[in-house]
């Protein structure tokens, strides 16, 4: 192929990753990003559209796009990857019903009891369901209750207290007609990302995010306040076993569907005391901040492997992974998660940014916008400093010495990111 031009949907963190990843293939001579950002413009042609999904089709055959890329799961939910497909465009990322995988709880707790995948037990509460008993039923832990609409990482509530569980579970049911109340999964929590077509999956190193806003996991939990990869966690053991029990039989339902799953599929996962892994939950894209530290570590070329996901062709590439760590710390406004304060200058940018290719350490833009006096803070996760090297102690150290030298007023990061693997 003459060299390819791409469209990366999105304009956050994990799309800045991706136009890294993107950019730095030999086979990409046009990288093109909707919306993107301050970060995404200084590697691809930014677009604004106002319409919907038919708008952004029409962009990308008029820029003559060969393949697809999209970040976010809400245009998969809507169908993004099915208008590609109607209209010939190779897309990294499933068609709807597959998307639907991330987009609906209960269809996905269905599709792991059918494919006999490990899950917390569940229970369907709907306006005639005693949820008294239920409470009863799932005690002596926390309860964990999940509405089945996307809803940011604000649908899940984990608690001790049954009233707070209670009020939960009935504003639920009265907004969405019923909710899932499910099984406490004691653990240690890991990402997994799995590129995948009909052909073969590809099973990227494993990360693990640190979803509460302050350090030792305490707070409210964000959209992903830093990551690591990889995650030692998942030992090869624990590997072996994610392999069997989880991802094998999930690529056997999705890739006999009439269109197989032509994309990444995200693996939350709880690993218990003894080494067994539980699906916390399907995403059906890459993981936000855990895409940051996971493509910087993919030796192979990145266009060919989403590429080939797109096209059915992945039985012809072979995954080799760089043998580094990666470390992103992110940077969030001052009031995120509750209410970010939007609009205050970012100091430090332009120097940290002259070196916006992979380095030693770089930075991956998120909420970040610019006018003539600079860059801004146009957003609750602001930016991402990240660093790349041997071994996780000294990775950690170069992403925060990347932090320190940003000014945010009010901004705030936690400062224990990937302390779980260096004891
Ligand atoms: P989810 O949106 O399903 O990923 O849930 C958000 C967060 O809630 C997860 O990352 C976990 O930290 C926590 N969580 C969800 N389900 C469970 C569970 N069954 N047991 C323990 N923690 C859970
Ligand atoms: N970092 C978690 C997510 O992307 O859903």
């Amino acid at each position: 192929m003459a060299r390819a031009t791409v469209v990366v949907v999105g304009g956050g963190g994990r799309e800045h990753a991706l136009c890294l990843a993107l950019g730095a293939s030999s086979h990409v001579g046009s990288l093109h990003c909707v919306p993107g950002n301050a970060g995404t413009a200084h590697l691809a042609t930014n677009h604004h559209i106002s319409g919907g999904l038919d708008e952004l089709v029409r962009l990308c055959i008029e820029v003559g796009a060969d393949l697809v890329v999209v970040g976010p799961e809400a245009p998969l939910c809507d169908g993004l990857a099915d208008a590609c497909e109607a209209h010939g465009l190779p897309c990294f990322g499933p068609v709807a019903a597959l998307a639907h995988l991330e987009g609906s709880k209960l269809h996905a707790k269905q599709t792991m009891d059918r494919a006999g995948v490990p899950t917390a037990a569940y229970q369907r509460l709907d306006a005639d369901s005693d949820i008294d008993a239920a409470l009863d039923a799932f005690a002596n832990a926390p309860w964990v209750v999940k509405r089945d609409v996307l809803a940011g990482g604000k649908g899940v509530v984990v608690t001790e207290d049954r009233a707070e569980a209670s009020a939960f579970i009935q504003s639920s049911i009265e907004s969405d007609g019923f909710v899932l109340l499910e099984a406490f999964l004691p653990g240690e929590e890991a990402s997994m990302l799995v590129v995948m077509d009909g052909t073969a999956f590809r099973t990227l190193p494993a990360s693990q995010d640190h979803k509460r806003a302050y350090d030792g996991d305490l707070g409210p939990n964000t959209g992903g306040m830093g990551a690591y990869c990889p995650a030692p966690v998942v030992s090869d053991e624990v590997h072996a076993k994610i392999l069997e029990r989880i991802v094998e039989p999930m690529h056997a339902h999705l890739s006999s569907q009439a269109t197989p799953y032509r994309g990444v599929l995200f693996i939350g996962l709880m690993i218990d005391e003894h080494g067994d892994p539980y699906v916390v939950e399907f995403n059906v894209r890459f993981g936000d901040p855990e895409c940051q530290v996971t493509l910087p570590l993919i030796k192979t070329d990145v266009f060919s492997l989403l590429h080939a996901a797109a096209t059915d062709g992945l039985q012809e590439v072979q995954l080799e992974v760089h043998p580094a760590t990666a470390v992103t710390v992110v940077l969030a406004s001052e009031g995120y998660p509750a209410s970010p304060v939007k609009g205050r200058p970012i100091g430090g940018l332009d120097e940290a940014t002259e070196a916006s290719t992979y380095g030693e350490t770089w930075v991956n833009f998120a909420g970040v916008g610019s006018d003539e006096s600079g860059y801004l803070a146009t957003g609750g996760r602001v930016l991402s400093c990240t660093a790349m090297g041997d071994d996780l102690k000294t990775t950690q150290v170069k992403a925060y010495a990347l932090m320190e030298s940003l000014k945010l007023e009010g901004g705030h990061f936690r400062s224990d990111i990937a302390y779980r693997a260096i004891r």
